[in-house]
């Protein structure tokens, strides 16, 4: 049920910090990220050369910042790629592979053949899924279970954040097993997560911001989202809830690439979002928002607490408290849901159930 809310979308943003909560109690012990769910010997993973991430939509944009946090953490190389080209492809699994599968519904066609394709490769398959008993659960070697509650808007959102969360431990978990961080890095990690909750109940205060920028896309016929490093992901989880549930077209891209080509799209009015958070990226970013705010787009910016340079330069700000680099992309989202979510309204669309998608797509 609802309960006060007034759509399924609207309940499941407000429920993202107790669902990370729950996905984190009992995680760390004294000797590091607890992670029975992969199921694999000490051996086994000291054998992997090579991580596949396959996913579809929202779940593959989780794989996107799971790849950065494996390979940056546990040093080990990670390819991506949605279900559907995965399933076509000549692929590099082999029985040293750690094959990861994530989806929500645990139903998704393609990514349940990309799980038999894996399997019949020799690899062993995790799979992170929020649903019990799901085809995913019962087909894969192991699950890890994201315990974010039934998500009926056909948008995901908390099981977004919440699949993050399990791939930062997921990343933490092959790091410190494979000797690429110690205990202390790890737990210090681990503690910064823990915080993330209270980071997201933050800005789920801040929904006015989101509430008044959506007057930027009111009349707009298309829109444009930027961000670098794990914000590009960012800004592509956000351009996707948009197009979802408002029917306004928009395009996501790594900032610094706007340049070769998107920007002949900007024109005065033109709605653009940037994620800029205060990270080692930001001026590289600043100067993005300087040549679209130069050609007249509006300018939506997610930034970081008592950033002036940027609120200066903004039409409207989505403001978040400062946080840790590789968690950002957790908190920075929860703006980009809400703004989704009231550009929709105000088109006056059906947020959880928008036209031509259904909650799980169980045909390749
Ligand atoms: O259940 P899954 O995670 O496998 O679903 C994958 C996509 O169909 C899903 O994430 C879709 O992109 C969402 N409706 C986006 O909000």
């Amino acid at each position: 049920a609802m309960g006060d809310y007034p759509d399924f979308m609207a309940k499941e943003i407000a429920e993202q910090p107790e669902a990370i909560e729950r996905l984190l109690k009992d995680r760390l012990t004294p000797k590091g990220i607890r992670l029975d769910e992969l199921e694999m010997t000490d051996a086994e993973i000291a054998a992997i050369d090579r991580v596949y991430i396959v996913a579809c939509g929202t779940s593959y944009h989780v794989g996107l910042i799971a790849r950065s946090l494996i390979e940056s953490w546990a040093r080990i190389p990670v390819s991506v790629e949605p279900a559907s080209e995965f399933n076509y492809e000549d692929v590099l699994v082999s029985d040293h592979t750690l094959c990861i599968i994530i989806t929500q519904s645990g139903e998704t066609a393609d990514t349940l053949a990309s799980a038999r394709k894996m399997h019949a490769a020799g690899a062993k398959v995790l799979a992170v899924t929020n649903v019990i008993g799901s085809s995913a659960a019962r087909e894969a070697d192991g699950v890890l279970y994201v315990q974010a509650g039934p998500e009926v808007a056909v948008a995901s959102t908390k099981a977004y954040t919440a699949q993050m969360v399990a791939s930062v431990l997921v990343a933490l978990f092959l790091a410190q097993r494979n000797g690429s961080l110690g205990y202390r890095e790890v737990s210090r990690r681990f503690r910064e997560l823990e915080r993330v909750p209270g980071l997201i109940r933050e800005v789920l205060a801040r929904a006015w911001q989101d509430e008044a920028a959506a007057h930027a896309f009111i009349g707009a016929g298309s829109s444009l989202f930027l961000g670098r490093g794990l914000n590009s992901t960012t800004a592509a989880e956000g351009a996707l809830k948009l197009k979802e549930i408002s029917y306004l077209h928009a395009e996501a891209y790594p900032a610094g690439e706007m340049k070769h080509g998107p920007i002949a799209l900007i024109d005065p009015g033109f709605p653009v979002v940037v994620i800029c958070p205060d990270d080692r990226v930001r001026y590289k970013t600043i100067s993005n928002i300087q040549e679209v705010k130069a050609r007249g787009a509006v300018v939506v910016s997610v930034a970081t607490d008592g950033d002036q340079k940027i609120a200066q330069l903004s039409d409207y700000l989505l403001m978040i408290p400062p946080a840790p680099e590789y968690y950002v992309p957790i908190v920075a989202v929860v703006h980009l849901q809400m703004l989704a979510r009231y550009v929709a309204l105000a088109r006056g669309c059906d947020v959880d159930k928008p036209r031509n998608l259904a909650k799980s797509v169980t045909v390749e």
